[in-house]
């Protein structure tokens, strides 16, 4: 949920730290901290800001902090109120030690109290302080012992990044269940939570894993386990660009999301095909149960996916809340494989219930978008979404690609099972890759759908229908623009509405619909039939050329023609865009929403 950065080398830590903070502050974003040590005098020099990092970076301004090492946090809390006291880094009692941190210390209060009655004070209602008088209460005269020590007297999650006036040389970093990178480079070494904080220095990369240490300082980094055995781990080089994890002269980084969509259809495609996908098929084989499990936006992606799998495959798929998933009663036999479906794959929810299903048995497979992330390491098998980073909060290109994934996961599993032509197949595929080109030109209607957005802009609530394929878009068209523009928004299979919703509807009620020309388009024409009766006003998402559908409906956005099953990859954008304008109409920060973090790593 926060996000740590640290720096040891030949530059100024504070413009490193800054920078990567900027790039971190979609994880977080209530206060936000740097320590540095004094390059003259050693000593540990920590600024604090309550607010987001442009106002930490102002407090910074005219500020004489020299040194070449340092570390950096952007908050969400988690343990007390956005403040100063809170913000991190946490310094020691006699200040000999800075401290961030990413997690939760389920344990704190326990370690707090025994602090206190050795004489430590106070000063934060954070889990993450007793971290930073526990390092000065532990120290031997070697930081590496000493953090062995406070390990293993901390119990819960976390990605720790440690300076010490004793040692004005060295950074150590620790990781047990949050996400930590360290970026390695000549006369220079980075930790942080994610790749992009560092990209414009290094594209070398160790990801550490759980019970992990490592010490770095300018010219080495070494690794240790919780045993303090030196260990060896591979670099991952990787090939994101700089400018794809900048704005590249968008407004926005969601804008510019929803604008690479095109491209990251296309990479996504080409990175499924380039995969050998032997050990997959070898865990697929005899299998007679999906369950896919995911949250937010992935777990939407997961139930277009079921129909595909259901339809291609003739496979069972029971798709879940991970949140939920985790507790029940699971019925795993030999014959269960489980997808977890995330883009950060950090988020606890969907990493902790896939392991758990592990534990008792069940084959595991990953859809994930960030190399090396914690939910990859722990599958039996990963398949990568290729839409490069992303930054916005409200998830739009990975999205897409991770129904790509699906779709061809869904079909290279019906071809193997023979529940498929090779003609249909080829078809499908065919079909597939023109996809992306439909995807431009609806990207194309920016300027009506904010127009559009402008009408509607200042309505209370929202409704989102769709029908088979096309109902879990209606699920993240509502959450697209409930996040974003704080609108309350539902979306709801058409089908379902005479159940009960249909008592909302009245004039001030605008209703999204996705009445595409698929087998359900009768169908949901008589929905949009009882909206009508009713006074709401229709949106409708139709197929180019449907002129039956304007006399129904109050506003229509044309899409181009496709397969019935390939719609939700179409549908969505513009949805997406209504969410991007409306918000942005009303002012909000469609990049950093309130109360959301990007990555979600608490339960
Ligand atoms: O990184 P993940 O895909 O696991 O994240 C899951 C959700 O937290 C995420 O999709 C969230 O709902 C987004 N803000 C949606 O836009």
């Amino acid at each position: 949920m926060c996000g740590i950065i640290g720096y040891v080398g030949k530059r100024q830590a504070i413009p490193v730290l800054l920078q990567g903070l900027y790039k971190l502050e979609y994880r977080g974003y209530d206060s936000a901290g740097i320590a540095i040590i004094d390059k003259n005098t050693s000593e540990i020099k920590a600024e604090k800001q309550v607010g987001k990092i442009k106002d930490l970076h102002e407090k910074l301004w005219g500020k004489k902090l020299e040194g070449n090492i340092g570390i950096g946090h952007s908050r969400w809390a988690t343990h007390g109120s956005p403040s100063i006291e809170n913000a991190h880094p946490h310094i020691s009692q006699s200040k000999t030690f800075a401290v961030v941190h990413n997690g939760i210390i389920e344990n704190y209060i326990e370690l707090k109290n025994e602090l206190e009655n050795k004489g430590y004070k106070f000063i934060s209602q954070t889990d993450t302080e007793v971290i930073a008088h526990l390092f000065e209460d532990l120290y031997t005269g070697n930081l590496l012992d000493t953090a062995v020590k406070v390990a293993e007297k901390l119990e819960g999650a976390y990605a720790i990044g440690v300076i010490s006036k004793f040692h004005p040389d060295t950074l150590i970093a620790i990781r047990k269940g949050s996400p930590l990178v360290i970026g390695v480079s000549k006369d220079e070494n980075f930790i942080a939570s994610d790749i992009p904080a560092v990209l414009e220095y290094t594209k070398d990369f160790i990801i550490l894993d759980d019970n992990e240490i490592a010490v770095l300082n300018k010219n080495k980094v070494e690794l240790f386990d919780i045993g303090k055995n030196k260990l060896k781990k591979e670099i991952t080089k990787v090939n994101w660009s700089v400018s794809s994890a900048q704005k590249s002269g968008f407004k926005h980084f969601m804008q510019k999301e929803i604008f690479e969509q095109p491209r990251a259809i296309t990479d996504t495609i080409a990175g499924f095909n380039s995969l050998d996908k032997t050990e997959l098929f070898n865990i697929l084989e005899n299998i007679d149960r999906l369950y896919i499990i995911a949250c937010g936006t992935s777990l939407h992606a997961g139930l277009v996916g079921k129909f595909w799998i259901e339809k291609f495959a003739k496979i069972p798929v029971e798709v879940d809340f991970a949140s939920e998933y985790r507790y029940r009663d699971k019925i795993i036999t030999d014959k269960t494989a489980i997808i977890g479906i995330s883009q950060s794959g950090e988020t606890a929810d969907t990493r902790f219930a896939l392991l758990d299903a592990k534990n008792e048995g069940a084959k595991t497979i990953a859809i994930v978008n960030v190399v090396g992330s914690s939910l990859s390491r722990e599958s039996d098998f990963t398949l990568y979404t290729y839409s490069g980073p992303e930054i916005g909060v409200a998830a739009t290109k990975t999205f897409i690609s991770q129904l790509v994934v699906l779709f061809l996961l869904a079909l290279e599993l019906g071809l193997k099972r023979r529940t498929i032509s090779k003609e249909d197949y080829n078809y499908l595929i065919k079909a597939l890759s023109k996809i992306p080109s439909k995807v431009e030109k609806i990207l194309l209607l920016d300027k009506s759908i904010k127009d559009l957005a402008y009408k509607y802009m200042n309505t209370q609530d929202f409704l989102f229908l769709g029908r088979n394929i096309n109902y879990p878009i209606a699920l993240e068209g509502a959450l697209k623009l409930k996040e974003i523009s704080y609108i309350h928004a539902e979306g709801y299979p058409a089908g379902e509405m005479k159940h009960g919703p249909i008592a909302l509807i009245d004039e001030n009620m605008p209703v999204v619909a996705v009445a595409v020309k698929d087998k359900f388009y009768e169908k949901i024409l008589s929905n949009i039939q009882e909206v009508k009766a009713r006074k709401g006003k229709i949106i409708s998402i139709a197929t180019e050329e449907d002129k039956q559908i304007r006399q129904l409906s109050d506003d229509v956005i044309y899409i181009p023609k496709t397969l019935d099953e390939l719609y939700p990859f179409l549908t969505i954008v513009p949805m997406q865009l209504i969410s991007y304008h409306i918000a942005t109409l009303l002012g909000k920060d469609v990049d950093q929403p309130r109360n959301l973090a990007k990555t979600v790593t608490v339960e």
